[in-house]
């Protein structure tokens, strides 16, 4: 399988990639696909590339599959990039929007899994494990039932409740754990050989990076190759941040762009261990955050695995993390609400970061930045807590 190379992300190792891999056998740093860009440049010209369907599928040659047969998808669209109201742009003159809440299950977490169950498919896996927050969980069932595997999902007892039944809707084998995220992690690592299940958690195997890397291909293409000058994307686990500048770094090796955009990195200041890491300019995150209380669901993970990577992210592409608190998400998502764009927490968390950053000069307002709605509203209704009265009437009333 797969004509790409697996290199360690700290000891340097370099694995072939015939077998599921998960971490590094010697030091448990993360993996990452290591491809020959040269000879892959050389063989496709972008221009081909721009001719084929808008899916993140006709990257074929850049992700870890080395046959068509095996994709599993559920249809996954390139996502729309709409320019953001000049009213709502914070004084800066170009922003946009780009909506992974259209992908399938709703999010981008949609991304990660196409490829991952792809790949674990193509190597023979029939179990796989996993701790989410929520949203990875949902886009495992689905991908997972899509291709025949047993799907066991681990998530905090008070997930948003769409996420439960999603998951437990496509028939995957459902726990609620008493705990966090990380809780969770420690449930499947304890668990996974007793059941024979590959562990798919978040930075612990190369795969899912490879999906979210697409959402750098989607971007360059939409944007005519000019890259945006920085992207604002919501961050939890820090896979989606990791397989964004993973992805610019080869479409640069490729030379089919020249800038590496800013990454932006936007928590909740109720779970924030990346902006404490940042701010105190550490290499990778010291402790768990403690108490991590947000709204924001995905972004509620006190101690990522690999954070060092996500930390890489931010300081060589010269960019930043950013708190917000949940009050300011919550207007930010209504305000979204009422253009039409039905961004989930994580995702409105970019509107009130941009906030921030415009109000704070942090960066100049000729930026052209781009806010990554890493997911929709509707999956978070059950969570989100309506002020108004709503009456109830009886059939023959006359008047309000
Ligand atoms: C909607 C949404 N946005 C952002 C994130 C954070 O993504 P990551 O864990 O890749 O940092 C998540 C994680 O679950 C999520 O569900
Ligand atoms: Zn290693």
């Amino acid at each position: 399988m797969l004509n790409a190379l697996v290199k360690c992300s700290k000891c340097e190792e370099n694995f072939t990639a015939d077998i599921a891999l998960t971490v590094c056998p010697k030091c448990e740093g993360a993996l990452l696909f290591n491809y020959d860009l040269t000879s892959i440049a050389e063989r496709i010209p972008k221009n081909t590339l721009a001719k084929s369907k808008n899916t993140f599928w006709k990257f074929l040659d850049l992700l870890p599959l080395s046959s068509p047969k095996n994709i599993v998808s559920l249809g996954e669209p390139y996502t729309p990039v709409l320019r953001l109201s000049k009213s709502r742009s914070c004084n800066f003159k170009n922003v946009y929007i780009k909506d992974d809440g259209r992908l399938p299950t709703g999010t981008f977490k949609a991304r990660g899994m196409a490829v991952a169950v792809s790949c674990l498919k193509e190597l023979g896996i029939k179990l796989v494990a996993m701790p989410s927050a929520g949203n990875a969980a949902a886009a495992l069932a689905a991908y997972g039932a899509k291709a025949g595997m047993g799907v066991y999902v681990f998530m905090p007892k008070d997930v948003p409740e769409s996420n439960l039944k999603e998951c437990a809707f496509a028939d995957a084998e459902v726990y609620l754990v008493n705990g966090l995220i990380n809780d969770a992690a420690r449930i499947v690592k304890n668990l996974e050989q007793k059941y024979r299940w590959f562990d798919i958690s978040t930075n612990k195997q190369p795969y899912r990076f490879e999906g979210y890397k697409a959402m750098a291909f989607e971007i360059a293409e939409q944007f005519g190759w000019d890259l945006p000058d920085g992207i604002v994307f919501p961050t939890g686990g820090g896979e989606g941040v990791i397989g964004l500048w993973k992805g610019f770094k080869e479409l640069r090796r490729l030379g089919w762009t020249e800038k590496i955009p800013r990454l932006i990195v936007v928590q909740s200041s109720g779970c924030a261990p990346f902006v404490k890491a940042y701010e105190r300019n550490q290499s990778e995150i010291e402790e768990a955050w403690k108490n991590a209380e947000t709204i924001a669901a995905g972004l509620r993970v006190p101690q990522p695995y690999a954070s060092y990577l996500t930390l890489r992210a931010i300081k060589e592409t010269e960019g930043m993390a950013v708190a917000v608190e949940d009050e300011e998400i919550i207007s930010s998502m209504k305000i979204l609400f009422k253009e039409g764009i039905y961004a989930c927490p994580e995702a409105a968390s970019t509107l009130t970061a941009l906030e921030r950053i415009g109000n704070e000069g942090l960066i100049h307002t000729d930026a052209k930045l781009l806010l990554y709605l890493t997911g929709s509203a509707m999956k978070y209704f059950d969570v989100i807590e309506i002020k108004k009265e709503i009456k109830i009437l009886e059939k023959d009333v006359t008047s309000l």
